[in-house]
Parts: structure tokens; C-alpha cells; sequence
């Protein structure tokens, strides 16, 4: 029996309850639609899902704003209807888990309610972050922070106070230099750990602490890429006496529970202080998702992400798309591929994609990741090989960025698209009547699973192929060695682990590369040309070849 815990090299897939699978036709998803589409993930070969959240909320932030830590919003179903959808995955060799949201919770929160109703200076206010204000009658915010949505990060009440918001207005930070918050929070990780999740995937992970103070920030300041701890509200050092604790915590059960944190921490030292030993199991590592198609970037970055997680012994993961991005199907097919475009959504106005460039580059993309040691993040329809909708009209959009940034920014619904399960239907389905709670472009009619099914090539296959491969060869356990090709724009690596080599060769650039006669072809993003890999494909080999 292997003694590896199940998270190290784990594939795990993300499902935007809202999007998956609408089980009564209300044209939202939900719980019992995503139990019954689990065999989907069993077919598909991951290890777990992820759920985003399905908590009571007034979805003003698609769910990151809860009213209610320790239940299900109407709108997905029930407890029981989770407690179902547990057992059916765990019957079918699936974990769970699920996202938790500490930084802020929904001003419908009791909490923050009791702490409207309780006015200055009580102790209702004492679990949320409220100040006064600047300026000779407290007119001007406590400090100059922004919103991430855009905005600044206060808003005033009519009692003279503000509060701290680092997302929308509806969503108030927590003060977690108080220990009631510490404890419910706590409180909420054991309510689900009891229910038989596998883990956490921890929103916002590096938001929690402010700096003391709540000095202004210097706003010019990028906090993906600047040294960390500079920015008063970031990557904080009180931080992780939390996850200490709530370490201490998950290791009380068996089955290795897990966490995940979500830390938008740019240098990778940083960020791998999330994950030593008594701290978290994973942080997302999304250096590697923002690196452009370009050999010596990714080169650089896969380097660099190995190095920093194994100095604190951890495991690296990996991911290309998530609900927060422009999914890597479209934004491959770019020229722009700056940072900006990842995260902030692509308009019809805006340069579209070259659809099939950059579903090309996305299947190369997924084979080279698929391929590297440590956890893998697959983020729902992208097996599929879905494209984000580029051409949602304004008048459907619902991210809190496209209001609170005065329609500067589009934000992403792009990449929240409900996912085709049927070439043709009302939701092509997605539910059993009704529209989609937002409209899916003409291109997902054929990108459904029932058009890829057994179909040689398609994307849905080469996806399981290659977790299977993965799994039969244990990639994610094993050991990376570079292997240097006269082509810079060439990507060569050899892989090894208890099940033997595999070399990985991805043609990042526009030329081919030519492999030693009759390759012994594992999986190939695209079809080869005899022995060349045509641009734009990633092959796996049997054994540790050398370029010829
Ligand atoms: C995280 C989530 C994002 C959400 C934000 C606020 O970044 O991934 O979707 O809007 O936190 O909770």
C-alpha cells in the first residue's frame, strides 16, 4: 500500500456549481445536477472535484459572498443534497472539496447585520473592519485601498463609519485579529470536515491579515509580481500562524484532509512559505497560469515553481484555466497575452481569438502540464476544449467588476458559461428546459461531451488519455530533468519515476522538431507526421530519448 497521501499528485477538477449541471431547470446549476453527471469525472480519470461556492448567499458575488457558512443556497439545493452528492463521489473513488471563504463574508450575514444594528465601538462591529474616517468630518475613507472589483475598498454608513471591503460593497472583510472570528471560522472547517470533505480550497488565502495600522498602500505597487509583504492588505506574515492553526486542525482527522490556498503571491519564495511542513498542502500556483507561450518562459517558470516548492518539501501544482480567468483555449489564441487580458475578460470589441490556434496551443498546453511533477487543476469544460465567450452582449453580464469598475473592465463571465453536455436543446444540456443563466456561443453546440465521446481526437479524449497515461506512469510522483534541444522554442524534458522515463516535447514555436525514427508515441496533443512533432503539439515518449 502507498503511503503517498492522495493530494500530492492528485488531478483535480473544478466545478462551478452554477455552470456544470442544472438538475431542475431553473437554468442555474446545482447539486443534484452535478451528482448526476459524476461519471463524467470517472470516465474523464481525475481524483477529485472542487466545488465553488454553494452556500446560502445573495449571489452578488456568484456565491464568494456568504450569508451562511454551514449551509446550501436554495437556489443549488439542499444539505441533503450535498451529503448525497458526497456519497455518490466517494462510492465512485472521487474526493471532495470545497472552497471556503474567510476573508470577508456577504453583508446578509448575521454578523455583519448584528453589527449594523450594534452601531460604533460594539462588539458586533469588533469581527468586521470599521474605522473612521479622514478629513475634518471623517468624510474621507480611513486609507486609500481599492476594491479588487474596483472603487475604493470603504464604504461609508449612515452612522458616520466605514468598513473595509476588499471586494464588492457586499462583501466586508473579517477582522481576524479577533479570536471570535478565528473560531467560527474554525467552527465552519470542522462542519464540513464532519460532513466528509476531502479538503479546502481557500479563497482570497493571503487577504486575511491587514497590515497594523491599515497604513495606505503604494497602489503602484503589483502584488503578483512585487516583492511581497509591501502591500499593507497582501501576503501579511500573521497569515500563517492561521494556517498553522488550521493545519493543527485538518491533521486531527484521518484520510489526509487537505488544503489549497488561493494566494495571489507573485514571488515564489513567498508563496511557498504557504505550504511548509505545518502549514498548508497546496497553494495554486498561478505564476505558471499568467507565463505566455513562450519556451523560455514556461521553461523558466516550471523551473522556478519546482525549485520553490521542493525548499519547503511540498509538492508544486499546476494550472492553465479556473473561474476567475479567460480560459487557456482562448487566451493561447491571442497576440495579446498580457496579464490585464487573463483576468479581466475579453469583450466583443475587443481582438478575438484565433479559435483554432488557440485550442491547438491549449491541448499542447494541458500535455506539458499533465506531464509535471506534483497536482494538477483542471478547471470544468476544459476537457471539452471550450473557448471563453468573447461576445457576451453588455447587457448580460453579471460580475460585480463590470459595475464597480464603471464598465472598464468586463470581468468573468467569459469563462462562467454553462457547459454543454448535448449538441442541440435549449441549454444544450446543460438542464432539462429552460435558458442558461448566461448565453453559451454558437461554438459549444459541437464541444459537447456527447459530440466527443469516442471520437478519435477529440478533445475529451486526448484528456483521457493523457490522465491515463499519467496515472499508469505516476508522472505527477516523478523526477524532471531538462534536456537541452538546439531549438530554443523547443521544450525537452524526461521524466522519471518508479514506472520508468517518459520524455515530454512540446514545439512551443512555429517549427516542427524532429524525433529519432519510430518514437514509441504515448500521447500526442495532435497527430505526428511520421517522427516530426508537427508546431504547436506536445508528444509523450516511452523512455528518456535524446533529440536527435
Ligand atoms: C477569489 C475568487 C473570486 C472571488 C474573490 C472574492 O479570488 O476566486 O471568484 O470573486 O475571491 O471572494
Amino acid at each position: 500500500m502507498s503511503t503517498t497521501p492522495w493530494w500530492r499528485d492528485a488531478v483535480i477538477y473544478q466545478v462551478y456549481p452554477r455552470s456544470w449541471a442544472d438538475g431542475d431547470g431553473d437554468g442555474v446549476g446545482d447539486l443534484p445536477g452535478i451528482t448526476s453527471r459524476l461519471e463524467h469525472l470517472v470516465s474523464l480519470g481525475i481524483d477529485a472535484l472542487w466545488l465553488s461556492p454553494f452556500y446560502t448567499s445573495p449571489q452578488n458575488d456568484a456565491g464568494y459572498d456568504v450569508a451562511d457558512y454551514r449551509d446550501v443556497d436554495p437556489l443549488f439545493g439542499t444539505l441533503e443534497d450535498f451529503d448525497a452528492l458526497v456519497e455518490r463521489a466517494h462510492a465512485l473513488g472521487l474526493r471532495v472539496v470545497v472552497d471556503v471563504v474567510p476573508n470577508h463574508s456577504s453583508s446578509e450575514h448575521p454578523w455583519f447585520q448584528a453589527a449594523l444594528a450594534a452601531g460604533p465601538g460594539s462588539p458586533e462591529r469588533a469581527r468586521y473592519v470599521f474605522r473612521e474616517g479622514r478629513g475634518t468630518d471623517g468624510e474621507l475613507p480611513p486609507n486609500n485601498w481599492t476594491s479588487n472589483f474596483g472603487g475604493p475598498a470603504w464604504s461609508r454608513l449612515a452612522d458616520g463609519s466605514w468598513y473595509l471591503h476588499l471586494f464588492d460593497v457586499t462583501q466586508p472583510d473579517f477582522d481576524w485579529t479577533n479570536p471570535e472570528v478565528r473560531a467560527e471560522l474554525e467552527s465552519v472547517l470542522r462542519f464540513w470536515l464532519d460532513r466528509g470533505v476531502d479538503g479546502f480550497r481557500i479563497d482570497v488565502a493571503h487577504g486575511l491579515v491587514k497590515a497594523e495600522g491599515l497604513p495606505d498602500a503604494d497602489l503602484t505597487l503589483d502584488p503578483h509580481r512585487d516583492p511581497t509583504g509591501l502591500l499593507p492588505m497582501w501576503d501579511q506574515p500573521g497569515v500563517h500562524e492561521i494556517y498553522r492553526d488550521w493545519r493543527r486542525l485538518t491533521d486531527t482527522y484521518a484520510d489526509d484532509r487537505m488544503l489549497c490556498g488561493e494566494a495571489w503571491v507573485g514571488p515564489p519564495e513567498a508563496l511557498a512559505r504557504y505550504v511548509r511542513p505545518d502549514e498548508l498542502h497546496q497553494t495554486f500556483n498561478f505564476s505558471f497560469l499568467l507565463t505566455p507561450w513562450d519556451a523560455a518562459a514556461l521553461r523558466a517558470s516550471i523551473t522556478t515553481s519546482l525549485a520553490s516548492a521542493a525548499d519547503v518539501g511540498a509538492p508544486q501544482t499546476w494550472v492553465l484555466s479556473n473561474h476567475d480567468v479567460v480560459r487557456h483555449a482562448t487566451r493561447l489564441g491571442r497576440a495579446d497575452a498580457s496579464r490585464t487580458v487573463v483576468t479581466e475578460g475579453i469583450g466583443p470589441d475587443d481582438e478575438q481569438p484565433d479559435a483554432e490556434l488557440g485550442l491547438r496551443r491549449a491541448r499542447a498546453a494541458t500535455a506539458l502540464m499533465l506531464a509535471l511533477p506534483g497536482s494538477a487543476y483542471l478547471y470544468q469544460g476544459e476537457e471539452l476544449g471550450l473557448p471563453d465567450a468573447t461576445e457576451l452582449p453588455e447587457d448580460v453580464l453579471q460580475d460585480p467588476t463590470w459595475e464597480r469598475s464603471g464598465h472598464a473592465r468586463r470581468g468573468r463571465d467569459g469563462c462562467r458559461v454553462p457547459v454543454p453536455w448535448a449538441p442541440a436543446g435549449s441549454s444544450l444540456g446543460f438542464g432539462p428546459k429552460g435558458d442558461p443563466w448566461l448565453p453559451q456561443p454558437e461554438a459549444y453546440a459541437r464541444l459537447s461531451p456527447a459530440s466527443q465521446d469516442g471520437v478519435e481526437g477529440s478533445t475529451l479524449e486526448l484528456y483521457r488519455s493523457l490522465l491515463r497515461a499519467r496515472r499508469a506512469r505516476s508522472l505527477g510522483l516523478g523526477r524532471l530533468r531538462w534536456v537541452e534541444h538546439q531549438d530554443p522554442d523547443v521544450l525537452w524534458f524526461v521524466v522519471s519515476t518508479d514506472a520508468g522515463d517518459t520524455t515530454v516535447v512540446t514545439a512551443v514555436g512555429a517549427s516542427p522538431v524532429t524525433l529519432p525514427a519510430d518514437p514509441a508515441v504515448v500521447v500526442s496533443s495532435e497527430p505526428l507526421t511520421g517522427s516530426t512533432v508537427p508546431a504547436g503539439v506536445t508528444v509523450w515518449l516511452d523512455g528518456a530519448v535524446a533529440p536527435i
